[in-house]
């Protein structure tokens, strides 16, 4: 299933249709061949190119097909087998072990189960896939692992234990993934927000978090969310974008570009405004770039994002409140203090609240050139 995004990059998806399998349809062909006014041996080539261009498609089509299958079943015998260990196993237990001599028992236990249990046959090879699988459910993220290993992959979105939907080029799909049931998701959220110390219960239904690899997680559970605990994450992405790369998918023109090297070398402030996903982070952490290297930044984030290449970076994250409520570290919070701390440029990651006023007062007094983000409303092109 495929849901466009409005404000997202249109040359993206074209760019990647231009590389997958074009669909050609006879009618295609019809009005092509009737179209020209070329010679009938020419129009019988052409016929029979555009004939083997729909069977390669097919071809493909039914390849893809097939291993959507292929994957749904051995998802299927890894969670019949995932069950099945966690009947007979303390999997808690084994994940504190040592990590290889933990997944060497695994595997072993897997082995084990597989043989007594034939009822789920696979090659060795899906065997293979299956058992690595289960490894991931004991000490990784379970089903979001792929997903995470997969570079194409630039926003993963549970929607409860049995909708599981991941962004490619701008396009939201759905995947074969899922969980066993709700305390299966509960466990894998649980493992990510404890990994640094934060917690989800119903007291606190709701948390930021981030992975080790640093992507951006938001976890929000029941009764807040109505139909089971919803994950969001947006991937880490090692290789960011660049400004070569945006000139090269025509998100800007080259005169646009030096404007904006020119305007953040020339200690302008600069406010990012777009809608969700739209880009504003990217934009952010490349205008940064252009900050000259003897500058002193600090930067101020909810989840932290940018990756400044400078020598002279501070970066400060806000914290939420603790189990007794206390505690609370706010951007406005940080924005304040960063003023003491003798910053060329303060580096604001996203405008939402009181801050503001701080981010304001310090643009307007001596700390010019800063930058920040602010969600706003797409421009709609009509
Ligand atoms: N000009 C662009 N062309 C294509 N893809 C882009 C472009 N800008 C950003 N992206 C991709 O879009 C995704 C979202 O980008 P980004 O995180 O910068 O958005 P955002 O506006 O900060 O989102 P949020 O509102 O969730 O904070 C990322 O995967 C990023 O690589
Ligand atoms: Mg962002």
């Amino acid at each position: 299933m495929l849901f466009r995004r409005r404000n997202i990059n249109t040359d993206i998806p074209e760019k990647v249709m231009s590389e997958a399998p074009p669909s050609v349809k006879t009618t295609d062909i019809q009005s092509e061949v009737s179209a020209s006014s070329e010679s009938g041996k020419e129009q019988e080539e052409k016929q029979s190119r555009l004939e083997k261009k729909i069977r390669d498609n097919e071809e493909k089509e039914k390849a893809i097909q097939e291993a959507r299958k292929q994957l749904e079943q051995e998802l299927e015998t890894k969670h019949y087998y995932h069950q099945r260990l966690l009947e007979t196993l303390d999997l808690a237990l084994l994940s504190s072990l040592e990590k290889e001599s933990a997944r060497k028992e695994l595997q072993e236990a897997i082995v084990q189960l597989m043989a007594e249990d034939q009822s789920h046959t696979l090659g060795a090879e899906g065997r293979k896939r299956v058992i690595q699988q289960i490894e991931d459910e004991v000490f990784g993220l379970g089903p979001l692992e792929p997903l995470l290993k997969d570079s194409t992959v630039s926003d993963i979105l549970v929607n409860g234990p049995k909708s599981v939907f991941v962004e490619r080029f701008g396009k939201l799909e759905q995947t074969p993934y899922t969980f066993l049931d709700d305390r299966h998701l509960r466990n894998i959220i649980d493992r990510i927000v404890s990994q640094i110390g934060r917690r989800i219960d119903e007291a606190s239904p709701m948390v930021d978090a981030r992975l080790m690899d640093g992507s951006r997680v938001n976890a929000i559970i029941p009764p807040l969310a109505l139909d089971g605990a919803s994950v969001s994450i947006r991937r880490f992405a090692v290789d960011k974008l660049t400004m070569d790369n945006l000139l090269s998918f025509n998100s800007l023109s080259e005169p646009m570009a030096k404007f904006i090297e020119a305007a953040v070398e020339g200690e302008l402030n600069i406010l990012i405004s777009g809608g969700t996903g739209s880009g504003k982070t990217t934009t952010l952490n490349i205008l940064s770039g252009f900050i000259p290297s003897d500058d002193r930044i600090i930067t101020i984030e909810d989840s932290a994002e940018l990756q400044l290449q400078q020598p002279h970076v501070v970066r400060l994250e806000t914290r939420p409140a603790n189990l007794e409520g206390k505690g609370e570290i706010t951007q406005r919070d940080l924005v304040k203090n960063s003023l003491r701390m003798r910053p060329d440029r303060i580096v604001l990651g996203e405008v939402r609240g009181s801050e503001a006023v701080d981010m304001l007062a310090a643009m307007n007094t001596g700390h010019e050139g800063s930058l920040a983000t602010i969600h706003a409303n797409t421009p709609v092109m009509h």
